[in-house]
């Protein structure tokens, strides 16, 4: 059925990939987006910075169709999201996948097991070649000897490193990570950042990436956007959000705390 002549169309600049268009949502009471308008383009990196509970999650989920808007528009690699039902997902699932906060691995399923997931639910049955691209996926987050631990028996960071490798397994065009340095040492961190590097520059993978480290965003960054009060508050390279003279960003930046107030 063709759409009717009012049906807002996605941006006309083949560059770009997403776009979230003057997104509201809100639970209950709560006005949790209060206007959201984000564009990337093909092979950009992201930041997504901003205090707890602003809607930094809700934003991300929104792009992948786990969470629809109230009002305003969400589209991907051409395709209107906020759109489609939930039977039509599956060709947003492929081009984007995300790592989810806690990784929401699967406790009853070994690192190998989870890593394998998405990309056996994607098609590939060959097994010899879905071991060879889990052993891929585990070496860029450094965890190719730990294929046969569950999940209950690694620690934090370790579970973080196997949801990363769930995300970047399946090849997306776009991956959303939701705080993949949190609960990292230095070192661990710094992998994480040099494989998002990494999958920019070889893959020309575009990605989202909610972080609250500073020293990441430098190293990873070609903007960041900081969401505030329901909407983008800021958005700019990283000098120029370090040299931004907006309090609430340099409260923020700087770790203040009366960046809520
Ligand atoms: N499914 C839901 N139902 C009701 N409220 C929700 C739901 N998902 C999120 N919220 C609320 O929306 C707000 C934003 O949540 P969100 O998880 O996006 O915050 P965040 O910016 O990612 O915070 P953090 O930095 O702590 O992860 C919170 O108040 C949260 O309680
Ligand atoms: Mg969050």
């Amino acid at each position: 059925m063709a759409a009717p002549a009012s049906s807002p169309t996605p941006s006309n600049d083949a560059d770009v990939f997403i776009e979230l268009r003057d997104v509201h949502k809100r639970f209950g009471k709560q006005e949790i987006l209060c206007g959201i308008n984000l564009t990337l383009k093909h092979g950009e990196t992201l930041c997504l910075i901003g205090p707890s509970g602003e809607g930094k999650t809700v934003t991300m989920k929104h792009i992948i169709g786990l969470i629809r808007p109230d009002s305003g528009d969400v589209f991907v690699g051409g395709m209107h999201v906020n759109k489609l039902k939930d039977r039509e997902m599956a060709p947003i699932r492929q081009k984007v996948s995300m790592l989810f906060q806690g990784a929401a691995l699967f406790d009853r399923m070994t690192v190998e097991e989870n890593v394998a997931f998405p990309l056996i639910e994607s098609g590939v049955r060959d097994k010899a070649e879905v071991k060879r691209r889990v052993l891929e996926a585990l070496e860029a987050v450094d965890l190719a000897e730990h294929l046969e631990k569950y999940p209950p028996a690694l620690s934090g960071g370790m579970r973080k490193r196997t949801g990363i490798a769930r995300a970047i397994i399946c090849r997306s065009e776009c991956i959303l990570y939701d705080e993949p340095n949190s609960g990292l040492d230095p070192i661990g961190s710094d992998i994480i950042d040099q494989m998002i590097l990494r999958m920019q520059k070889r893959f020309g993978v575009t990605s989202i990436i909610v972080t609250h480290d500073m020293r990441s965003i430098f190293k990873i960054a070609n903007r960041v956007a900081m969401l505030y009060r329901g909407k983008i508050h800021f958005l700019g390279t990283p000098d120029e959000i370090r040299a931004s003279p907006d309090p609430i960003v340099q409260n923020f930046i700087n770790g203040r705390s009366d960046v809520t107030g």
